[in-house]
Protein backbone atom coordinates (compact mmCIF):
# COMPACT_ATOMS: atom_id res chain seq x y z
CA UNK A 1 0.00 0.00 0.00
CA UNK A 2 0.96 3.33 -0.54
CA UNK A 3 1.06 6.26 1.96
CA UNK A 4 1.53 9.44 0.48
CA UNK A 5 3.85 12.21 2.35
CA UNK A 6 2.67 15.81 3.13
CA UNK A 7 3.46 17.07 0.01
CA UNK A 8 2.17 14.39 -1.78
CA UNK A 9 -1.08 14.86 -0.04
CA UNK A 10 -1.72 18.64 -0.71
CA UNK A 11 -0.88 18.02 -4.04
CA UNK A 12 -4.12 15.32 -4.68
CA UNK A 13 -6.29 17.92 -2.67
CA UNK A 14 -5.63 20.07 -5.25
CA UNK A 15 -5.75 18.05 -7.75
CA UNK A 16 -9.16 16.49 -6.13
CA UNK A 17 -10.41 20.30 -5.93
CA UNK A 18 -9.56 20.85 -9.93
CA UNK A 19 -11.06 16.96 -10.56
CA UNK A 20 -13.98 18.05 -8.53
CA UNK A 21 -15.04 20.52 -10.71
CA UNK A 22 -18.86 19.92 -11.68
CA UNK A 23 -19.11 17.03 -14.91
CA UNK A 24 -21.66 17.30 -17.56
CA UNK A 25 -24.83 15.05 -16.72
CA UNK A 26 -25.81 14.67 -20.25
CA UNK A 27 -25.15 16.07 -23.14
CA UNK A 28 -28.58 17.08 -24.66
CA UNK A 29 -27.31 18.88 -28.24
CA UNK A 30 -24.22 17.49 -29.33
CA UNK A 31 -21.58 19.32 -31.05
CA UNK A 32 -22.64 16.81 -34.17
CA UNK A 33 -26.12 19.04 -34.69
CA UNK A 34 -25.19 20.57 -37.90
CA UNK A 35 -23.68 17.57 -39.48
CA UNK A 36 -26.54 16.49 -41.67
CA UNK A 37 -29.98 17.41 -41.92
CA UNK A 38 -30.72 14.57 -39.78
CA UNK A 39 -28.77 15.57 -37.18
CA UNK A 40 -30.29 18.82 -37.26
CA UNK A 41 -33.60 17.48 -37.00
CA UNK A 42 -33.10 15.09 -34.22
CA UNK A 43 -32.04 18.50 -31.93
CA UNK A 44 -34.72 21.20 -33.82
CA UNK A 45 -37.59 22.42 -35.23
CA UNK A 46 -37.87 24.94 -37.80
CA UNK A 47 -40.11 27.89 -36.78
CA UNK A 48 -41.69 28.69 -33.77
CA UNK A 49 -44.24 26.43 -32.05
CA UNK A 50 -46.89 29.08 -32.89
CA UNK A 51 -45.70 29.22 -36.40
CA UNK A 52 -44.01 32.25 -38.27
CA UNK A 53 -44.91 35.59 -37.32
CA UNK A 54 -43.34 37.32 -33.70
CA UNK A 55 -42.79 40.55 -32.77
CA UNK A 56 -40.68 41.90 -36.05
CA UNK A 57 -40.71 42.69 -39.52
CA UNK A 58 -39.94 39.35 -40.56
CA UNK A 59 -42.15 36.38 -41.68
CA UNK A 60 -40.39 33.10 -40.63
CA UNK A 61 -39.94 30.29 -43.42
CA UNK A 62 -38.24 26.95 -43.66
CA UNK A 63 -36.60 27.67 -46.85
CA UNK A 64 -34.48 30.46 -45.41
CA UNK A 65 -32.85 27.94 -42.86
CA UNK A 66 -29.90 25.60 -44.00
CA UNK A 67 -27.27 22.98 -43.01
CA UNK A 68 -24.58 22.68 -44.67
CA UNK A 69 -20.85 22.64 -44.06
CA UNK A 70 -21.53 21.35 -40.49
CA UNK A 71 -23.26 25.43 -40.26
CA UNK A 72 -26.64 26.69 -39.57
CA UNK A 73 -27.16 29.38 -41.53
CA UNK A 74 -30.09 31.61 -41.21
CA UNK A 75 -30.43 34.08 -44.22
CA UNK A 76 -33.01 37.04 -44.52
CA UNK A 77 -34.23 38.51 -47.32
CA UNK A 78 -36.09 41.90 -47.96
CA UNK A 79 -39.93 40.91 -49.87
CA UNK A 80 -42.68 42.49 -50.33
CA UNK A 81 -46.79 41.91 -50.88
CA UNK A 82 -46.46 39.93 -47.74
CA UNK A 83 -49.55 40.11 -45.31
CA UNK A 84 -48.92 41.99 -42.22
CA UNK A 85 -48.51 40.41 -38.93
CA UNK A 86 -50.25 40.93 -35.51
CA UNK A 87 -48.52 40.73 -32.48
CA UNK A 88 -49.60 42.23 -28.90
CA UNK A 89 -52.34 44.17 -30.43
CA UNK A 90 -49.80 45.65 -33.16
CA UNK A 91 -50.17 45.53 -37.11
CA UNK A 92 -46.27 45.16 -38.24
CA UNK A 93 -45.71 44.92 -41.48
CA UNK A 94 -43.47 42.41 -42.97
CA UNK A 95 -40.82 43.20 -45.21
CA UNK A 96 -38.57 40.66 -44.92
CA UNK A 97 -38.77 37.31 -45.11
CA UNK A 98 -36.15 34.34 -42.43
CA UNK A 99 -35.39 31.61 -41.30
CA UNK A 100 -35.57 30.70 -36.98
CA UNK A 101 -35.24 27.16 -35.82
CA UNK A 102 -35.90 26.14 -31.54
CA UNK A 103 -34.69 23.32 -29.85
CA UNK A 104 -37.15 19.76 -29.70
CA UNK A 105 -36.02 19.87 -26.10
CA UNK A 106 -37.06 21.81 -22.52
CA UNK A 107 -34.64 23.13 -20.58
CA UNK A 108 -35.65 23.67 -17.02
CA UNK A 109 -33.06 24.25 -14.60
CA UNK A 110 -33.53 21.65 -11.65
CA UNK A 111 -32.32 21.96 -8.02
CA UNK A 112 -28.25 21.62 -7.69
CA UNK A 113 -28.15 21.55 -11.78
CA UNK A 114 -28.14 24.02 -14.86
CA UNK A 115 -26.96 24.11 -18.23
CA UNK A 116 -24.22 25.59 -20.49
CA UNK A 117 -24.80 26.33 -23.69
CA UNK A 118 -21.77 27.17 -26.46
CA UNK A 119 -21.97 27.86 -29.79
CA UNK A 120 -19.74 29.95 -32.44
CA UNK A 121 -21.50 32.47 -34.25
CA UNK A 122 -21.12 34.75 -37.01
CA UNK A 123 -23.88 37.33 -36.37
CA UNK A 124 -24.69 41.07 -38.66
CA UNK A 125 -24.47 44.08 -36.11
CA UNK A 126 -26.29 46.32 -39.39
CA UNK A 127 -28.99 48.35 -38.53
CA UNK A 128 -32.15 46.48 -38.72
CA UNK A 129 -30.94 42.98 -38.00
CA UNK A 130 -31.90 41.14 -34.67
CA UNK A 131 -30.02 38.28 -34.52
CA UNK A 132 -30.34 36.20 -31.08
CA UNK A 133 -29.22 32.88 -29.26
CA UNK A 134 -32.09 33.09 -26.37
CA UNK A 135 -34.17 31.14 -23.35
CA UNK A 136 -37.55 32.34 -23.05
CA UNK A 137 -40.37 30.36 -20.98
CA UNK A 138 -42.45 27.66 -21.91
CA UNK A 139 -45.31 28.40 -19.12
CA UNK A 140 -45.01 31.95 -18.79
CA UNK A 141 -42.65 34.95 -19.55
CA UNK A 142 -39.77 35.72 -18.03
CA UNK A 143 -38.44 33.50 -17.83
CA UNK A 144 -36.07 35.41 -20.69
CA UNK A 145 -32.17 34.87 -21.00
CA UNK A 146 -30.45 36.32 -23.70
CA UNK A 147 -27.16 34.49 -24.47
CA UNK A 148 -26.35 36.90 -26.75
CA UNK A 149 -28.34 39.25 -28.87
CA UNK A 150 -27.14 41.84 -31.79
CA UNK A 151 -29.41 44.23 -31.64
CA UNK A 152 -28.29 46.16 -35.01
CA UNK A 153 -26.48 48.54 -32.89
CA UNK A 154 -22.95 46.61 -33.69
CA UNK A 155 -22.67 46.05 -30.00
CA UNK A 156 -23.73 42.62 -28.84
CA UNK A 157 -25.79 42.53 -25.54
CA UNK A 158 -26.55 40.02 -22.64
CA UNK A 159 -30.01 40.20 -20.97
CA UNK A 160 -31.62 38.77 -17.82
CA UNK A 161 -35.61 39.37 -16.89
CA UNK A 162 -37.29 39.39 -13.45
CA UNK A 163 -40.01 41.02 -15.14
CA UNK A 164 -40.55 43.52 -17.83
CA UNK A 165 -39.40 46.57 -15.81
CA UNK A 166 -36.50 44.96 -13.52
CA UNK A 167 -33.95 43.57 -16.05
CA UNK A 168 -30.34 43.30 -16.09
CA UNK A 169 -28.87 44.39 -19.44
CA UNK A 170 -24.98 45.00 -20.96
CA UNK A 171 -24.57 46.21 -24.27
CA UNK A 172 -20.61 45.87 -25.06
CA UNK A 173 -18.75 46.55 -28.21
CA UNK A 174 -18.65 44.13 -30.69
CA UNK A 175 -15.51 43.64 -32.72
CA UNK A 176 -14.73 41.82 -35.53
CA UNK A 177 -18.43 41.01 -36.37
CA UNK A 178 -17.62 39.16 -39.51
CA UNK A 179 -15.80 36.82 -37.74
CA UNK A 180 -16.70 33.62 -35.69
CA UNK A 181 -17.09 34.32 -31.94
CA UNK A 182 -17.50 32.12 -29.15
CA UNK A 183 -20.95 32.58 -26.97
CA UNK A 184 -21.10 30.48 -23.57
CA UNK A 185 -23.40 30.45 -21.08
CA UNK A 186 -23.51 29.20 -17.54
CA UNK A 187 -27.00 28.70 -16.56
CA UNK A 188 -27.30 27.02 -12.89
CA UNK A 189 -29.47 27.20 -9.93
CA UNK A 190 -27.89 29.20 -7.41
CA UNK A 191 -30.02 28.96 -3.85
CA UNK A 192 -32.51 26.46 -4.78
CA UNK A 193 -34.76 29.11 -6.33
CA UNK A 194 -33.25 31.66 -8.73
CA UNK A 195 -30.78 30.89 -11.72
CA UNK A 196 -27.15 32.66 -11.90
CA UNK A 197 -25.68 33.16 -15.66
CA UNK A 198 -22.16 33.61 -16.76
CA UNK A 199 -21.64 35.30 -20.04
CA UNK A 200 -18.20 34.15 -21.90
CA UNK A 201 -17.42 36.10 -25.03
CA UNK A 202 -14.44 34.25 -26.80
CA UNK A 203 -13.27 32.69 -23.77
CA UNK A 204 -13.62 35.83 -21.08
CA UNK A 205 -15.77 36.14 -18.70
CA UNK A 206 -18.25 39.22 -19.60
CA UNK A 207 -20.98 39.62 -17.33
CA UNK A 208 -23.10 37.65 -14.09
CA UNK A 209 -26.70 38.15 -13.89
CA UNK A 210 -29.48 36.18 -11.60
CA UNK A 211 -32.85 35.58 -12.97
CA UNK A 212 -35.56 35.64 -10.21
CA UNK A 213 -37.02 31.94 -9.68
CA UNK A 214 -36.04 30.44 -12.61
CA UNK A 215 -35.17 27.17 -10.98
CA UNK A 216 -37.92 24.69 -12.24
CA UNK A 217 -38.99 26.33 -14.77
CA UNK A 218 -39.02 25.34 -18.85
CA UNK A 219 -37.51 27.07 -21.41
CA UNK A 220 -37.39 27.01 -25.15
CA UNK A 221 -33.84 27.76 -26.91
CA UNK A 222 -33.99 29.61 -30.05
CA UNK A 223 -31.93 30.83 -32.88
CA UNK A 224 -33.04 33.34 -34.87
CA UNK A 225 -32.75 36.37 -37.40
CA UNK A 226 -35.71 39.17 -36.96
CA UNK A 227 -35.97 42.05 -39.06
CA UNK A 228 -36.24 44.35 -35.52
CA UNK A 229 -39.24 45.51 -34.37
CA UNK A 230 -40.86 48.42 -36.03
CA UNK A 231 -42.77 50.15 -33.14
CA UNK A 232 -46.04 52.34 -35.03
CA UNK A 233 -44.63 55.53 -33.43
CA UNK A 234 -41.32 55.05 -35.55
CA UNK A 235 -41.55 55.62 -39.06
CA UNK A 236 -40.64 53.21 -40.92
CA UNK A 237 -37.66 54.28 -43.42
CA UNK A 238 -35.47 54.09 -39.91
CA UNK A 239 -34.95 50.98 -40.77
CA UNK A 240 -32.90 50.25 -43.75
CA UNK A 241 -31.59 46.92 -43.90
CA UNK A 242 -29.51 46.07 -46.88
CA UNK A 243 -31.68 44.66 -49.85
CA UNK A 244 -28.78 42.10 -49.93
CA UNK A 245 -29.77 38.88 -48.23
CA UNK A 246 -28.10 38.71 -44.67
CA UNK A 247 -26.94 36.02 -42.93
CA UNK A 248 -26.69 34.76 -39.24
CA UNK A 249 -24.18 31.65 -38.77
CA UNK A 250 -23.91 29.03 -36.15
CA UNK A 251 -21.10 26.25 -35.89
CA UNK A 252 -20.28 24.04 -32.78
CA UNK A 253 -23.39 24.24 -30.89
CA UNK A 254 -23.58 22.45 -28.23
CA UNK A 255 -25.39 21.96 -25.12
CA UNK A 256 -24.63 20.15 -21.90
CA UNK A 257 -26.79 19.27 -18.52
CA UNK A 258 -25.93 19.76 -15.41
CA UNK A 259 -28.80 18.77 -13.45
CA UNK A 260 -28.77 15.78 -10.70
C1 LIG B 1 -36.06 16.80 -41.57
O1 LIG B 1 -37.35 17.27 -41.21
C2 LIG B 1 -38.08 17.86 -42.29
C3 LIG B 1 -39.38 18.40 -41.74
O2 LIG B 1 -39.15 19.37 -40.75
C4 LIG B 1 -38.32 16.85 -43.37
O3 LIG B 1 -38.97 17.47 -44.47
C5 LIG B 1 -37.01 16.24 -43.83
O4 LIG B 1 -37.27 15.18 -44.72
C6 LIG B 1 -36.21 15.71 -42.64
N1 LIG B 1 -34.90 15.30 -43.14
C7 LIG B 1 -34.23 14.25 -42.65
C8 LIG B 1 -32.95 13.92 -43.32
O5 LIG B 1 -34.62 13.62 -41.69
C1 LIG C 1 -42.06 29.86 -47.63
O1 LIG C 1 -41.79 30.55 -48.82
C2 LIG C 1 -42.18 29.84 -49.97
C3 LIG C 1 -41.67 30.60 -51.19
O2 LIG C 1 -41.35 31.91 -50.90
C4 LIG C 1 -43.70 29.68 -49.95
O3 LIG C 1 -44.12 28.91 -51.06
C5 LIG C 1 -44.11 28.97 -48.67
O4 LIG C 1 -45.51 28.95 -48.58
C6 LIG C 1 -43.54 29.69 -47.46
N1 LIG C 1 -43.84 28.88 -46.27
C7 LIG C 1 -44.45 29.40 -45.23
C8 LIG C 1 -44.65 28.46 -44.05
O5 LIG C 1 -44.82 30.56 -45.17
C1 LIG D 1 -31.71 35.23 -50.82
O1 LIG D 1 -32.08 34.09 -50.03
C2 LIG D 1 -33.15 33.34 -50.59
C3 LIG D 1 -33.48 32.24 -49.57
O2 LIG D 1 -32.35 31.48 -49.26
C4 LIG D 1 -32.75 32.79 -51.94
O3 LIG D 1 -33.84 32.11 -52.51
C5 LIG D 1 -32.33 33.94 -52.86
O4 LIG D 1 -31.84 33.42 -54.06
C6 LIG D 1 -31.24 34.78 -52.20
N1 LIG D 1 -30.97 35.94 -53.02
C7 LIG D 1 -29.74 36.33 -53.30
C8 LIG D 1 -29.64 37.58 -54.14
O5 LIG D 1 -28.75 35.73 -52.91
C1 LIG E 1 -42.07 21.56 -23.26
O1 LIG E 1 -43.00 22.15 -22.39
C2 LIG E 1 -44.34 22.19 -22.90
C3 LIG E 1 -45.19 22.93 -21.89
O2 LIG E 1 -44.93 22.53 -20.57
C4 LIG E 1 -44.83 20.76 -23.11
O3 LIG E 1 -46.10 20.81 -23.71
C5 LIG E 1 -43.87 20.05 -24.04
O4 LIG E 1 -44.26 18.69 -24.13
C6 LIG E 1 -42.46 20.12 -23.50
N1 LIG E 1 -41.57 19.50 -24.48
C7 LIG E 1 -40.61 18.66 -24.13
C8 LIG E 1 -39.78 18.14 -25.24
O5 LIG E 1 -40.40 18.36 -22.98
C1 LIG F 1 -22.13 49.97 -27.05
O1 LIG F 1 -21.28 49.58 -25.98
C2 LIG F 1 -20.52 50.64 -25.44
C3 LIG F 1 -19.70 50.08 -24.32
O2 LIG F 1 -18.83 49.09 -24.76
C4 LIG F 1 -21.42 51.74 -24.90
O3 LIG F 1 -20.63 52.83 -24.48
C5 LIG F 1 -22.39 52.19 -25.97
O4 LIG F 1 -23.34 53.07 -25.40
C6 LIG F 1 -23.13 50.99 -26.56
N1 LIG F 1 -23.99 51.43 -27.64
C7 LIG F 1 -25.23 51.00 -27.78
C8 LIG F 1 -26.00 51.57 -28.95
O5 LIG F 1 -25.75 50.20 -27.01
C1 LIG G 1 -33.36 39.49 -10.48
O1 LIG G 1 -33.60 38.70 -9.34
C2 LIG G 1 -32.43 38.16 -8.74
C3 LIG G 1 -32.87 37.23 -7.63
O2 LIG G 1 -33.67 37.90 -6.72
C4 LIG G 1 -31.56 39.31 -8.24
O3 LIG G 1 -30.36 38.80 -7.70
C5 LIG G 1 -31.24 40.23 -9.41
O4 LIG G 1 -30.53 41.36 -8.96
C6 LIG G 1 -32.53 40.69 -10.08
N1 LIG G 1 -32.22 41.46 -11.28
C7 LIG G 1 -32.43 42.78 -11.37
C8 LIG G 1 -32.08 43.43 -12.65
O5 LIG G 1 -32.90 43.45 -10.45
Amino acid sequence: MFYPTLPSLIFCATFTTVLGQQQPTATVIPKSCFNSQADFNASFNDLYPWGTDHNGAARMNASYISVSDQTLTLTAQRVSGQAPAHSGGQTIDIDYLSGTVSAKQNFSVTAGGGYDFIGDFQAPVATGTWPAFWLTGVDSWPPEIDLAEWKGSGNISFNTFNTSSQVAALNIDYADPGSFHTIKGEVRDENGEDVSIKFYLDGSLVTTQYGKSFVGQPMYLWKDLLARLVQPQVSRPMYLMSKANTTYSVRNLEVLSYNP
